[in-house]
């Protein structure tokens, strides 16, 4: 077979699996009514590096906020282990089929970051973990809130987290040693559903602008129908202004004080999404502090925006780490399974103890304080409220 006839077969079976990926968007049921369950079983899985330490310090403050629940039955917590880098590259999967199944047997999943391996690396270039995640769970929109109260930043994004550069990107083709291609996607179901939800959002916390961001006059194809199909969804939002932007100038617009206190809501294709919600967690206080949700119709994971720091354990300052990203993911979780009272709680506490009082200061290092001391003093904070 000549190298053109292998690659056409490769972008076959892609256009195969795309298809029948699209098949299964139009049979998907509505959201969960978590409120119907007689039980929420929360799955817990701590990741590698730095994941471990810090999802462990937002299951105590996760299951001290929802002690009440867990006696009456109506909560149960499920440590799931195995998704380590060690276990993943054993297995040879990016998860690991029993891990796949246990974390499928929960209805939501607090996650801890893990690391994703790249050329080069000490181990083999499996795919990530998170990305096998959102799309094995279908977890279609990350929603990644950022705030700086003091300078007028109230921003949304919410990023399409199951197509885009990301669907393929273990699925590219290496024609030789001098042609290598990748595969970006954009279906009108998936775009669809994420502009739904950003303007549902929108509508239900009165956020009055939702800006699409594309780079739809250079990436004409996928950008292109990204930006038409999300003008279409706007159509029913009337109420709402809609801008659209090239994510070039959305990324310069971020640090414009007069213009970013204008942006509220965001959708954006996967990668753009990547990228930007990094920058804009920088604005209050880096990606250390931001949590973000990763919503299906069936399922829903929780998690930190950053990766694993493996850096910070080969220097033995894991105990030193961040839990502020966990925690923000935490909040995520108790709103999304509708227990707005403790999640309105715990937001409050962080921002006091982040912002406010801040009687304890995490630094990384041991001039600072310890994960487990700044998440007892969370707990402490929430009592006071
Ligand atoms: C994120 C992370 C992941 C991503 C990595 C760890 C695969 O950067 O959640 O933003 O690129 O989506
Ligand atoms: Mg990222």
């Amino acid at each position: 077979m000549s190298k053109v006839d292998i690659a056409v077969e490769q972008f076959a079976k892609v256009v195969k699996s795309q298809l029948e990926r699209i098949e299964r968007m139009k049979a998907q049921k509505d959201f969960v009514d978590y409120q119907k369950l007689d039980k929420i079983i929360i799955g817990v899985c701590g990741g590698d590096g730095i994941g471990p330490v810090i999802t462990h310090e937002a299951q105590r403050v996760l299951e001290y906020l929802l002690k009440d629940a867990v006696a009456a039955g109506k909560i149960e917590f499920k440590v799931i282990d195995g998704l380590t880098i060690e276990n993943r590259v054993a297995c040879g999967k990016a998860i690991p089929d029993d891990v796949l199944a246990e974390l499928k047997s929960c209805h939501v999943i607090l996650k801890g970051p893990t690391t994703t391996p790249r050329a080069g690396d000490p181990w083999p270039n499996i795919e990530s973990a998170n990305v096998a995640m959102r799309k094995e769970l279908d977890l279609f929109a990350n929603v990644r809130p950022v705030k700086v109260p003091e300078e007028g930043i109230d921003w949304t994004f919410f990023r399409e987290n199951t197509e885009g550069a990301y669907t393929l990107g273990s699925c590219g083709v290496n024609v030789d040693e001098d042609l290598g291609i990748d595969f970006t996607v954009t279906t009108k179901q998936g775009t669809d559903r994420i502009a739904r939800l950003a303007y549902d959002y929108a509508k239900k916390n009165g956020k009055n602008r939702v800006s699409i961001v594309t780079k739809a006059n250079v990436i004409k194809t996928t950008d292109g129908n990204f930006l038409r199909d999300c003008k279409e969804v706007a159509k029913e939002y009337p109420e709402i202004t809609t801008d659209d932007w090239y994510i070039d100038i959305m990324t310069a617009k971020l640090i414009d004080k007069k213009r970013r206190t204008d942006f509220r809501v965001f959708i954006l294709p996967n990668l753009y999404g990547d990228i930007i919600t990094d920058e804009a967690a920088e604005f209050q206080g880096g990606v250390g502090t931001a949590g973000s949700a990763n919503l299906g119709k069936q399922y829903a994971m929780f998690e930190a925006i950053h990766g694993s720091a493996p850096r910070m354990v080969n220097e033995g300052r894991d105990k030193y780490a961040d839990p502020c990203s966990m925690l923000r993911a935490t909040v995520l979780l108790l709103s999304h399974i509708g227990y707005q009272a403790e999640a309105d709680r715990l937001e409050r506490a962080l921002d006091i103890c982040m912002y406010e009082e801040k009687k304890l200061k995490v630094t990384g290092h041991s001039d600072g304080a310890t994960t487990e001391e700044f998440g007892n003093y969370v707990m402490e904070t929430t009592t006071k409220l």
